[in-house]
Formats: structure tokens, sequence, C-alpha cells
């Protein structure tokens, strides 16, 4: 039994490794008890009252509690800010009741004052050690309630000395991981840029003493694309409090009378042994019950885009030379990024306009399509329907569809605006204009991107009174938009993309079927970038092309080197296929293939970081699907002789025996034990060397 709940109110929450308990208290208020590994006594749990000498502390805050509210002698950071229309600005619930359905404890918390009902969610996925949290408010009287804060969940971890693990990040820089001991204080990781950004992740990893392989780690992700706020809050009182949800920072929701708000939902985590765990049990979470069906348990095609080999400069002629290229190496789902549209030579101008441009596609885009059907390819398109250009015809002739002060000007990120999402009329422009655009045309994939954050944020049309709740309505907004197109068009797929990793979060996997990490393609800082990436997210979602080196200002490096590093995630090629020669097209044909092959273990299998360039001195990870598995090595450049490195597989059978081919060739037999305990030796002696590695079970 996944909930449990024992005569004492105290409630029990069990997932296959992890156990989460709070009880009612003396008080009626919820306290949080435990979470941590398995537990199935209840009756260990024993609720007694909770004592404190009250003196110069607030019991509220020395508690760990699963719902703090503002005011009411609590000092720390809290999880519900509200205000009622006579000025009172606390809440004081007590527990009302509960009630189970399909593993979700819905616990009721009313206010004792006024009629304000507070429901906290549990949902409980036994099966892949997450508890899922979400709240909803509920304002039963007449007069409007201002919520000022709602946080999707509140939990904490005794003791103090934890250590965080997040990513902090920029344009072309994502997934920059990052370990720290919080000390006292707030440690506080947040978007305000109305999307989810690169600064930092929508999710956190604490742990005390953990590795790949050990260790307990308990972790927690928001699915939530707009501004979070994460706070992890070291307690005097010996405890950690981590609270998470949308940010309160410039917000504010009018509840009115018999009105609800819903928060998304936070998604805790608890591995008994390591990341590793963490990752696989996060990825098979995500593939359950995040990603969207039909794709998600459809491994990703083979993806052409067109952005590094062409950048602007799209036309009928290149595309169709670079799709008679792509389709010879094998490619499946060509996509033309941007430049297609309106008036789009630039960065300068476009946006808005979703129509093809016709001095570059005199033919429309049935050139494109007809051709990429007579191989048996599919097509994708890129656009970036939050945004407008100045210098479009959107904009000229909708002036006000854009968030904006009437007494400033607007400032612009990448020379663009951004739309009032908050608006009927846009939300039915956008959806209307893509809807025409995958009507008019064979189009089987979408890259959603989004390049700028938000600024001015006000409508035209919403009151003053309700400014506050753009922020929150924009991301609600954005989804209203990606759902009712999927529902026109069930069979595309969409990508999430904001200046690369811009928007990977647990709320964008609900709509979105991969994300692109990062416009980040150096190889070499692609391994980090995607290594931080696997801790949370799933493989299969994670984009990786293979583009030009030696160009544009990036390093030259070998071509297989740049394959291995983007065949260990959705492989994409992003080069300028026209420029290659007849040796690297022979090789990417046969490694597109060899892509193919494997691609259900590296999409749906198990994941393990077995070594990482700045510790290790190699970076190796391997996948594996409980019989064979596939393993990638990279090294940067020899350093002091060492060119032979020993990497540890997991997850093989100790009694059998392995076939080790790398690169195809058979080297050697071992047995699993062997190879697990003693290691795998692999020898990287130049530049940028890499290699691939299969152990096939002899049969
Ligand atoms: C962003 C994306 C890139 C590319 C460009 C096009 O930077 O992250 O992948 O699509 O926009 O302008």
């Amino acid at each position: 039994m996944a909930i449990l709940i024992g005569e004492n109110n105290v409630f029990l929450l069990n997932t296959k490794n992890g156990s989460y308990s709070f009880c009612v208290d003396q008080e009626g208020l919820l306290r949080h008890l435990y979470w941590g590994s398995r537990i199935d006594a209840i009756e260990d749990f024993k609720n007694e009252p909770f004592v404190w000498e009250q003196g110069f502390h607030s019991i509220y805050d020395v508690k760990r509690e699963e719902c703090s509210s503002f005011g009411t002698m609590r000092f720390k950071e809290t999880s519900f800010k509200v205000a009622y229309a006579d000025g009172t600005r606390d809440f004081r619930y007590r527990y009302v009741k509960h009630t189970i359905e399909n593993d979700e404890l819905t616990v009721l918390l009313e206010d004792t004052a006024f009629p304000l009902q507070m429901y906290l969610h549990y949902k409980v996925h036994e099966d892949v050690d997450i508890i899922e949290k979400r709240r909803t408010v509920k304002n039963c009287g007449n007069e409007v309630v201002s919520v000022e804060r709602l946080h999707s969940g509140e939990c904490s971890l005794p003791g103090a000395g934890w250590n965080l693990k997040n990513f902090n990040g920029m344009w072309n820089s994502d997934f920059d991981a990052y370990e720290q001991k919080i000390m006292g204080g707030k440690t506080v990781l947040e978007s305000l840029r109305g999307a989810t950004g690169h600064v930092a992740n929508p999710s956190f990893i604490l742990y005390q003493n953990a590795g790949e392989t050990y260790g307990e780690v308990y972790y927690g992700a928001l699915a939530w694309s707009g501004n979070f706020k994460i706070v992890l809050e070291q307690t005097p009182y010996a405890y950690l409090n981590i609270l998470a949800g949308i940010n309160d920072t410039d917000f504010e929701w009018r509840l009115t009378a018999g009105a609800t708000l819903e928060t998304p939902a936070l998604y805790l985590g608890y591995s008994p042994d390591g990341f590793d765990r963490m990752s696989n049990a996060m990825a098979e979470f995500s593939r359950r019950y995040v990603m969207p069906q039909p794709m998600a348990d459809q491994p990703l095609s083979v993806l052409y885009n067109s952005w590094e080999a062409t950048y602007f400069d799209v036309n009928e002629q290149a595309q169709l030379q670079l799709i008679e290229k792509a389709a010879q190496i094998g490619v499946e789902l060509f996509v033309m990024d941007d430049g297609w549209f309106g008036q789009r030579h630039n960065d300068h101008a476009g946006l808005g306009d979703w129509h093809v441009n016709a001095a570059k596609f005199p033919n429309g885009l049935a050139p494109l399509t007809q051709k990429l059907q007579s191989y048996g390819m599919q097509f994708g398109l890129w656009i970036e329907p939050e945004m407008v250009n100045r210098d479009s015809d959107l904009y000229r002739a909708h002036p006000d569809w854009i968030y904006h002060y009437a007494s400033r000007p607007v400032m612009e990120g990448r020379y663009q605006y951004m739309l009032d999402l908050t608006r009927r009329d846009v939300q039915q422009y956008l959806i209307g204009e893509i809807d025409r655009l995958l009507t008019e045309n064979d189009i089987s994939y979408i890259k959603w991107d989004m390049n700028r954050g938000m600024s001015e944020v006000a409508s035209a049309l919403l009151d003053r009174s309700e400014s506050k709740s753009i922020w929150y309505r924009h991301t609600k907004a954005f989804y209203h938009i990606i759902q009712s197109l999927k529902a026109l068009h069930p069979k595309v797929e969409w990508e999430a993309c904001a200046s690369g990793g811009g928007r990977v979060d647990y709320g964008a996997m609900h709509y979105f079927d991969e994300f692109w990490p990062s416009d980040n393609t150096d190889p070499l800082d692609r391994l980090s970038i995607q290594e931080g990436y696997s801790y949370l997210y799933p493989i299969k979602y994670m984009r990786a092309w293979v583009t030009d080196s030696g160009s544009n200002g990036k390093r030259a490096m070998p071509l297989l080197f740049r394959l291995h590093g983007s065949m260990c995630g959705a492989l994409g090629i992003g080069l300028n296929l026209n420029e290659r020669t007849e040796e690297e097209m022979e090789l990417l044909k046969k490694y597109v293939s060899l892509y193919k092959e494997i691609r259900p273990m590296i999409q749906f299998g198990q994941l393990h970081r077995l070594a990482s360039l700045p510790v290790d001195g190699v970076q190796a990870v391997q996948y594996e699907n409980g019989k064979e598995s596939v393993l990638f090595a990279f090294l940067d450049h020899p350093s002091r002789w060492r060119t032979v490195f020993s990497v540890r597989p997991r997850g093989l059978d100790a009694k059998t025996c392995y076939r080790v081919e790398i690169e195809g060739q058979l080297q050697q037999k071992y047995s699993g034990a062997f190879l697990m305990n003693s290691g795998l030796p692999i020898s990287l002696n130049h530049d940028y060397a890499s290699c691939m590695v299969r152990l096939l079970p002899e049969s």
C-alpha cells in the first residue's frame, strides 16, 4: 500500500525505496515527520505532542512543517502568503479532513476565521520513487482574497551540512553543474525572466555524502516553465527547510468568490544509493508519467537542422541540396530553422509574420516537402511564437499586442518584443497562424523557441489590479496555446528551445517531445553540458547535433569525436553537408546507421556516468538495456603520458562473458564480474580522441 494512515493522525507515503511521513499535531497543524529510506511500520511514528520551551523561540519556526504560512509568529520563509479584504494578512488553518483516490492523498485545511480552503495533494508514484505535491487554494467567501505567495510544496531534511547540486548557466553555457554546501540562512534558486532560463534550473539535488553509486540523495523538480523560486533555508533549529513553487516576486493572484488557484506540481524523489539511481528513476518517471503520447514510447528520429549550416540564409535551392545530402546519410527528419518566414533576413525583422518568404521560396514549401516525401523523410520548421520584431507586419498592425507600459519605451532583447499572451486575440492569432502552417504544409515537427525574457510586464487589456498576475498568466497561456495546437495536430512532434536549454523543465516536458539543451555545440563543452543535463532530465529528450568545427570561431575537432558526443543523446546533424568530403559523408552514413541500431538502448536504457573529465581525466558514459551495453569514452588531450584509462561499467551480469567491440572490431572477451570490478581498459592517445565500445553478451 502506497498510502497508510495511522489511528493517531499519522500519514505515511511509501514508494519502492522511500517513505515520507507527516501528522496532524495537537494544534491541528501539519507537522513533517520523516523523508528517507523506506519504513513500513507506521506504528513507529508516534505523533506525540511537540514540546519545546517557548520563551525566546517561536514554536512554528522550530517545528518542521508541511504548510507554513506568513505571519503567526513564523519568521522563517513560508510557503503561503495571503491578504484578506479586511487587511488580515495571515492564514491560520486547522486540518479538516482527508481523502484518498487513485494513489493520491488530499488533505483539506481551512482558515479558522475566513472561508478560505487549502488542499494539499500528494500523489504517490510508488514504482519510480516519486511523490508529487501540488496545492489548490479555494475562496469559499464573497470577498476577493489576494494570494501573494503559494509554493507547490514544502518539505525538510534534518540536521545541517547539506550539499546542493544545481546548474548555473547562461546562453551558450547551459547546465554548468556546481556543488555547494548550504550554510546558515537562505539559498535561493530562481528565475525572474518569465521563463525557466539558464541561470538556475527549477530543481534541486541534496545529499550529505553521496556519489554516483552510493549515498542517500533527495531531489525535487518543479513542473513549471515560468518564474520559479526554490528556497533552501538552513534554520538554526537543525533542519533544512525546502520550499519550491512559482516565484512570489511581483506576483499577486486575486482570488474572487468561489475561485481556485492551483499550483504546478513539485516532484520529490529519494535515492538510497547515489545519483545514478536518481537519474534513471527520473528518466523512468518522465517516460511513464510526464512525456506526452504518442511520442513517449517511440524513439526520436535522426534529425537534420539547418541553423548552423545556413543561419538565416535559407532558400529553396540550398535547402533542396541539403535534403539530398541528408537523405544520403540516413537522416529521417529534416528541420529548417530560422529565416524561412516574413522578412527574416537577420534577427532584426520578421518575427510574428509566420508566412513563407516568397522570394526565398517562390513555390512555397511544397518542393521541400515533396522531395522529403520521395525519400520517406519528414519535415520540420522553427518558430518563435511568443515574439514579434518591431520590423514586422504584425507589430505594425498591432503595436498594442506586446507587454508594455504606456509611459515608457519597451526594451528589446535580441531586437524583439514579447507578445501579450494574456490577450485572447493574441492567443487566437498564434493558434490560427500555426494551425494554418501545419494544415497547409506537410509538417511533422516544430521547434518552438523563446529568445528573450519578459520586461515591462503590463497588458493593454488587463485591469491594473491584475498586473502582477501576468507572469503566471503568460506561462498558463503558453501551455494553453501548445495544448490547443496539439489537439488540432496530435501527430506533430514538438521541441522546446529557449536560446538553447532555457526551457528544460518538467512543466515543458508535459507538452514537448524533446529539448534543445544548448546552443553550444562545441563537442568538448557539450560533454559537460550533457553530463549536467543528464542528472535530472531524460536522455531521450536530449537533442545533440554534430556541427561543423574549425570555422565560425569554433575549435577544430575530429568528426568521430563530434559524432560520438552527439550519439550520447538523440542524434541530430547540423553540419553544412554541402561542404563535406566523400569520406566524411561515408563516415556520417556509417555512424547514423549504427546509431539507429543502438538508439533504443540510448534513448530508453539505463544511463551510467562512469567518468568525468575534470575529475577522472577521461569522460565515459554507458547505456545498457539489461543485456547489452554501449559505452562512449572521450579524451580532450593526453597529459603526463596518460593514455590508458580503466572504467568500470555497471549493470552487467557477473557471470556472462561479454565480447568487447571497439568501433565494431572485436578486441577482447571478459566476464561481467571482471568488467564491473577490475574495469575495462580503454586507450585514448591523441587530442580529442574518443571511442565507442559495445559490450555484447556471448550467446
Ligand atoms: C536560438 C536557438 C537556436 C536557433 C536560433 C535561431 O538561438 O537556440 O538553436 O534556432 O535561435 O535564431
